[in-house]
């Protein structure tokens, strides 16, 4: 196997594992006293963690001088939206018991939901676009739809300080945004 294959399996794989060991540990009772919450959050931060390994594949191609590295961009992106996806079902499920209209309410009570909501929207056609035939069929339009990551990111972050704001702990929003800072700056210096 060459050894991009081997990478993207293995990436593949790690990408797996944190859902793989929420999905056992919560089928064995061992998601501690609230097994919601800590869905939500697992799922949540794998979300945003992917996200930000997605933003670094770029500077980490040029550095490596590594082309194919951009076809991780597409695999890391829809694990992403996997994550998003479970974290949305799972909060329509454990805080609204499987009403949609109890989460637009809410969607409009709370303003982190409301962002995190907006992001998950964001997320969406991304997801639908990440295929050859609609780079091919979009194309600079295409370029220019995926720039809406950026603003998936920010509003990312904009939901977790809002989120830990009752909480008054936000060691880990600051050090999220701090590696946002670090991959956007990097994304634009140094550009041969
Ligand atoms: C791109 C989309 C999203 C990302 C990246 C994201 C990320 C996160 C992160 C990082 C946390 C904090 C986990 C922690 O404090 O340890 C969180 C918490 C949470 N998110 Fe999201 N989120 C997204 C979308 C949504 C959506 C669409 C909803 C619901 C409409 C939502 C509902 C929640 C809730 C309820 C929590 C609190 C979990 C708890 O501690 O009980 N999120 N999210």
């Amino acid at each position: 196997m060459s050894s991009f294959r081997t990478t993207r399996l293995l990436i593949w794989l790690l990408c797996a594992v944190p859902m793989a060991d929420l999905l056992v540990r919560a089928f064995t009772h061992q998601l501690g006293a609230n097994p919601q919450e800590a869905i939500l959050r697992a799922t949540g931060l794998w979300c945003l963690t992917i996200l930000l390994v997605t933003l670094g594949v770029t500077p980490l191609r040029r550095l490596l001088n590594w082309p194919e590295l951009v076809l991780l961009r597409r695999m890391l992106g829809l694990w992403t939206f996997a994550y998003a996806v479970v974290h949305l079902l799972s909060f329509w499920a454990f805080e609204h018991e499987f009403v949609w209209a109890e989460v637009l309410r809410d969607a409009i009570k709370r303003p982190f939901v409301t962002v995190g909501l907006i992001a998950f929207g964001l997320l969406v056609p991304l997801a639908i676009t990440s295929n050859q035939s609609a780079i091919r069929r979009l194309g600079m339009a295409w370029k220019r739809l995926h720039r809406l990551v950026y603003a998936v990111v920010l509003l990312a972050l904009v939901h977790f300080f809002l989120h830990r704001t009752g909480k008054s702990n936000f060691t880990d929003p600051l050090i999220a945004t701090a590696v946002t800072g670090l991959l956007l700056g990097l994304r634009i210096y140094p550009r041969k």
